[in-house]
């Protein structure tokens, strides 16, 4: 077994690599070679992607790709993609070209409003820290002058602090929740730094205040920090057509399809199972552009999965309604990202996202995001009610197999024509592999 290392972080690269490979790779050199393949011939550039995070070794690429024709509020995108799936993309192209033809898809932003609470234990009366708090809140709020300073000259900041009584879940637990306007950042830092000063003043607050009983004064505060809950940051977008004008798909004339498609979607309303494998779809295109834009996708995943449980049950987070003879779908999702601060202003791809996206505020972000959860949803529910999802998932992991298999290159390109007409998978790729020429 490996022995624990001390100071890991302070060896060399070379020093780090030697280690890992004796210790867990029987100190084959291959690790070494792969490794200083994938750094950047650009000294500069390397050294940049090592400052975005402790112990790089090296870098690990995912592949860049684009889809254009996206129409959204009368406006057409090319969007950039960071994703591993090879079929998302593809489906994605279709969906946006399939609506770019049907009068694109249509985005408002509901709200855009982030959160954070300081976490204490009161054993006192709700109603004397209740006072206290709506007395001082404006105090509690100048407290972060310093911090909000830039934020409040770009229109943001803090909008309200309120007390939340959770005593009855958790005893004698409650919150300060305050609320935040970040403008085009995501705010994380600037949320974490107003709340970890106003836990201090708040403290202080309590320990002076003359309507507290000493017994009261012993507020304990365990911790403050930002909520990646954020139902109050919500952006829709929504695209609908007449039945007739979705035209035929795959053998289904567009009354089958559009039947097929609400019962497909309403199945993901009451149903868990069906609800995960739907906003996954969703979240194929999502995280794309939150990737590619240099946003925290663990962070929306986290907020989005909640919200889609906010009923008290998991479900769906889009809708589909045929009303008057027009198929109309929507999304509506909690999204808090920024086009400014973290490594948007770092990253040079991340850079050019933006800059191919019209260097977008982070309303208009929102916007462009969830218009793209819900395109990639489309695609996936329109293979799925008519042609079936392997015939395009399969296609397009047709070259994953073969170079798996070591396929050389005219058997790659030999492959397309032979598959035309056949199932692809494991088996059926290892027999065309073992074919004679
Ligand atoms: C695969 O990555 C995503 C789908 O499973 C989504 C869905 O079922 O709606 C195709």
């Amino acid at each position: 077994m490996p022995e624990k290392i001390i100071g890991f972080s302070k060896l060399s690269r070379e020093e780090k690599i030697d280690w890992i490979s004796s210790n867990f790779l029987n100190g084959t050199i291959e690790f070494k070679s792969i490794l200083n393949k994938y750094l950047n011939d650009d000294n500069e550039i390397q050294s940049l992607h090592n400052s975005f995070s402790e112990n790089s070794i090296s870098n690990f690429y995912l592949p860049y790709s684009v889809s254009p024709n996206f129409l959204i509020n009368n406006k057409n995108y090319c969007i950039p993609l960071v994703t591993e799936e090879s079929s998302v993309v593809a489906a994605l192209s279709n969906s946006s070209k399939f609506w770019h033809e049907r009068g694109g898809f249509t985005s408002n932003l509901i709200n855009n409003i982030k959160n954070g609470q300081i976490h204490f234990l009161f054993k006192g009366k709700k109603e004397s820290l209740e006072k206290l708090i709506i007395e001082n809140e404006l105090d509690l709020i100048k407290s972060t002058d310093e911090i909000t300073k830039r934020m409040r000259a770009r229109g943001g900041g803090i909008n309200k602090i309120i007390l939340v009584d959770k005593s009855s879940e958790l005893n004698d637990y409650f919150q300060l929740s305050v609320d935040f306007i970040t403008c085009d950042s995501m705010g994380a830092n600037f949320i974490n730094s107003c709340l970890e000063k106003i836990s201090k003043v708040f403290r202080e607050l309590v320990l002076r205040s003359n309507n507290l009983q000493e017994s009261e004064k012993e507020i304990e505060i365990i911790m403050s920090i930002l909520s990646n809950y954020t139902p109050d940051c919500l952006v829709e977008s929504s695209v609908e057509c007449y039945i007739d004008e979705l035209g035929t798909i795959d053998g289904l004339s567009s009354r089958e399809f559009s039947s097929k498609f609400k019962k497909a979607f309403d199945i993901a309303q009451i149903d868990i199972n069906r609800a995960v494998t739907n906003n996954k779809g969703i979240m194929n295109g999502v995280d794309a552009v939150l990737i590619s834009t240099g946003n925290d996708f663990r962070a929306v995943e986290a907020g989005i999965h909640a919200y889609a449980s906010s009923n008290g049950y998991y479900k769906s987070l889009s809708e589909c309604s045929i009303i008057d003879n027009k198929f109309k779908i929507s999304l509506k999702i909690p999204l808090s990202v920024g086009t400014v601060g973290g490594i948007t202003d770092l990253h040079p791809m991340v850079k050019l996202s933006l800059q191919m996206l019209g260097n977008p505020n982070s309303s208009d972000l929102m916007k462009i995001i969830c218009s793209v959860g819900l395109a990639q949803n489309f695609a996936a529910i329109k293979s799925l009610v008519s042609s079936g999802i392997q015939k395009g998932h399969m296609k397009m992991h047709l070259i994953n197999l073969l170079i798996k298999n070591n396929a050389s290159k005219s058997q790659i390109e030999k492959s397309k024509d032979y598959f035309k007409d056949k199932d692809i998978n494991n088996q059926s790729v290892t027999k065309f592999l073992n074919l004679k020429d």
